[in-house]
């Protein structure tokens, strides 16, 4: 199907909840869904920035739905409160997985759980938190992560997913988004064999950044926020599917091929597994 990124499908009667939606691309997530209509709840570590980003949102979506709540991937009582707040808003149509340490931490830090920070935020923090929400989402809801182009350049070491052997900043964070991706294609074939009608997919933004323009392999982030878009509304979007730009790091929303190893299902088991053990959170797939 053509998908114009420009002319959304009505979103009226429906909620999607963006983690990181107070900025970046998970921003334009929140601008571009509430713009088609949906109420949109940004669920953000800082109340005060995503009050701004919904006071700006309203100022450019005249009558936009939007809410939020405060929620701190790297705490699980924090995801715990945030999930048990999410779940009393009433049905979920749409979670999206978009908040993310995307700046390199230097050295190896810890979440307040004693979690690796990266892999603890991007992934296994998303784990808990979609887990927790779960109960609320609609029967035929829907999960989107956020990939990355990193899982081109960093080797997917399921044995190491902690960066407990070697910590280096930019493979800590792709790890993560190994992990995510990972977790994104598991939970669907976890929701397929249970015979839900639920469905996970992960979608990357390419290379996006607000500064410098070089349109061969940058792009800014309301185009980064494409992909995600398509993958959390577009009615012909499968689960266990990854879409980003067409041309890789920048372009229009398209089915993208993922990294072998996030789709592997003994590695997303694997992730799977640690995840539920890192965070001692059980995923309730019925
Ligand atoms: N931009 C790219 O080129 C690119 C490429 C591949 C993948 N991605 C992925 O796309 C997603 C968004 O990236 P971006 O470029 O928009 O990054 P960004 O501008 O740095 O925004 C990251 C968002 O995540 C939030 N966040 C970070 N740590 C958090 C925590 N502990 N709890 C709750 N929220 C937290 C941030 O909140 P604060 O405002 O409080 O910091 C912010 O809202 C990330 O998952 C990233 O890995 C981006």
């Amino acid at each position: 199907m053509s998908w114009d990124p420009d002319r959304l499908p009505d979103q009226h009667g429906r909620t999607v909840v963006v983690t990181g939606g107070n900025a970046g691309i998970g921003a334009r997530v929140s601008e571009q869904l509430a713009g088609a209509g949906a109420r949109v709840v940004l669920a953000s570590r800082s109340p005060e920035r995503a009050q701004a980003t919904i006071d700006g949102i309203r100022d450019r979506v005249p009558g936009a739905a939007l809410a939020l709540v405060r929620l701190d991937l790297a705490s699980l009582d924090s995801i715990r409160t945030a999930a048990a707040e999410l779940r009393a808003l009433g049905r979920i149509d749409v979670l999206v997985n978009n908040a993310g340490r995307t700046d390199a931490v230097r050295r190896r830090e810890t979440t307040d759980d004693g979690l690796e920070l990266i892999v603890g935020t991007n992934a296994f923090g998303a784990f808990a938190l979609t887990a927790l929400v779960a109960p609320a989402l609609a029967d035929d809801g829907r999960v989107v992560w956020l990939g990355s182009f990193a899982t081109k350049l960093v080797r997917g070491d399921v044995s190491d997913l902690q960066s407990e052997r070697r910590y280096a900043p930019f493979r800590a964070y792709g790890l993560s988004k190994h992990a995510t991706q990972a977790l994104g294609f598991e939970l669907d074939r976890r929701w397929r064999a249970a015979g839900s009608a639920r469905r996970s997919l992960v979608a990357h933004p390419g290379f996006a950044l607000d500064r410098g323009s070089f349109p061969l392999f940058l792009q800014s982030k309301e185009r980064g926020a494409w992909p995600v878009v398509r993958a959390a509304i577009d009615p012909d979007a499968e689960g266990g599917t990854f879409w980003g730009p067409h041309r890789g790091l920048v372009g229009r929303p398209a089915p993208a091929k993922p990294v072998a190893s996030s789709a592997d299902p003994a590695f997303g088991a694997e992730v799977w597994r640690q995840a539920e053990a890192a965070t001692g959170v059980a995923f309730p797939i019925a």
